[in-house]
């Protein structure tokens, strides 16, 4: 299993190339399975979380090939129509392919994903939605066992606003007889992204991205060839890490109309970002001011930062609080970021955070994908060495991180044990 090893105390400076989204990746893979044919997708990570996905699509019959940046999907010889336990226990977002599944072939068994590290992660609301779509949706065995002729449209009114209820609505909708209106719907740019794809392959899809979006059926879907977006989380975190170090960093490709709400409060902190020519331009400040953060849904302050968030505020002159109001228990990092000298108090699911002068390098262990780019960020910074186990998590979803730390200047290595 692989650490990774940082010594703290580099300042970042240059550019870094920002990836594909993984959490635009995914559901858009699972949406090729809806039409027959070879779909190609451009600019998809190189990631754990996308060899995971491939592997269900496999399992389900699909053929799948990496071109460098790109993944070919063919989806025509797709006969086996079940996810397994396996994969779906180390990837929740499996839970992708049931509604793509039901819609095109009637039927779909998806393994139950469990809970996470933070806590139970319940999917009532994707099984809700394909039974108002008119499918019998029953569980068996700890599997998702889902059955329908043709799906119909539906009135689905979301009471929480969920990103992969939304998508599977909106993928299992293209394929199903009449109008489906979704409202309360995720309004996250990767569902943004699904609906352009969706709309590619012809359906009619509008307001993707908003709160209300209507989809019209169509009787067949026909593969396509689709870009990701640039992955707004990872731009976010280099936006961290150049923040921590005092630095000067080019975020080649990021997208600031993705990323207002952390723009505007690390702005808030002091941290001067402005647009450059298609890329973003972060320069640290001499001393970091504290801010309250709030997560929630998109537009607003995204959870997968809020680990990241402490990290920087860990060092800010005053004391700051985050509350999280998405996954109250998303706090697995706060441990291991009082291991390297993180001043921080949790009550529930509000964290005070009082900044220090200096953090000071130890092992810790990654408990998951966004904790652990916490703990990277600490440890750019931390006096010392700092070891950090079980980077698995990161190799979820941080593309070479340590390959494009160290393009940046900071002294970090993967060592293989
Ligand atoms: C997605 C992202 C994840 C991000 C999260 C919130 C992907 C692959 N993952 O996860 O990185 O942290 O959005 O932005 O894109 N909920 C229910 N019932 C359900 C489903 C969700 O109550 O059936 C609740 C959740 O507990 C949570 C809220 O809805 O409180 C939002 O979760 P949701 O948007 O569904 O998260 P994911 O799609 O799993």
């Amino acid at each position: 299993m692989d650490k990774i090893v940082v010594a703290g105390g580099k300042r970042l400076a240059g550019a870094v190339d920002i990836s594909g989204a993984k959490n635009a990746a995914l559901p858009m893979m699972a949406a090729t399975i809806l039409a027959s044919g070879e779909s190609t997708l451009l600019n998809v990570p190189h990631l754990k979380d996308v060899s995971t996905f491939s592997d269900v699509l496999r399992v389900l019959g699909a053929r799948v090939k990496r071109e460098g940046n790109s993944l070919i999907i063919d989806t025509s010889s797709i006969e086996h129509l079940e996810a397994p336990y396996e994969l779906v226990r180390t990837m929740r977002a499996s839970i992708y392919v049931l509604g793509p599944l039901l819609a095109r072939f009637g039927q779909a068994r998806v393994s139950l994903p469990g809970g996470c590290a933070w806590g139970p992660r319940p999917v009532n609301l994707h099984l809700k939605i394909l039974e108002e779509m008119g499918a019998h949706v029953e569980i068996q065995h700890g599997y998702i066992m889902a059955r329908a002729g043709k799906l119909q449209g539906a009135l689905i009114d979301f009471d929480v606003s969920s990103v992969g209820a939304t998508a599977n609505a909106m993928m299992a909708a293209s394929l199903a007889s009449g109008n489906t209106l979704l409202r309360n719907a995720a309004r996250e740019p990767e569902i943004e992204a699904l609906g352009q794809m969706l709309s590619s392959m012809g359906a009619s899809v509008s307001g993707a991205g908003s709160g209300t979006v209507e989809i019209q059926g169509a009787k067949t879907l026909r593969a396509v060839r689709e870009r990701i977006i640039p992955d707004r989380i990872e731009a976010g975190t280099y936006m961290v890490a150049t923040a921590m170090t005092g630095g000067k960093v080019t975020l080649r490709r990021a997208r600031a109309d993705h990323l207002g709400a952390v723009i505007d409060k690390m702005a808030e902190a002091g941290v001067t970002i402005r647009q450059e020519a298609g890329n973003l331009v972060v320069e640290g400040p001499t001393s970091l001011v504290p801010v309250n953060v709030t997560t929630s849904p998109y537009p607003g302050f995204p959870t997968d930062m809020q680990a990241q968030f402490m990290a920087l505020l860990s060092l800010a002159q005053g004391t700051s609080v985050i509350t999280e109001t998405i996954f109250p228990d998303r706090f697995t990092h706060v441990p291991e970021l009082r291991r390297l000298g993180v001043k921080v108090t949790l009550d529930a699911n509000v964290a005070k955070i009082t900044g220090v002068k200096r953090l000071s390098g130890a092992p810790v262990m990654a408990s998951d994908l966004r904790a652990s780019a916490a703990l990277v960020l600490a440890a750019l910074v931390a006096q010392g060495e700092t070891e950090i186990l079980r980077v698995y998590h990161i190799d979820r979803g941080y593309e070479r991180i340590e390959e494009k730390l160290r393009g940046l200047g900071a002294e970090i290595q993967r060592v293989r044990v």
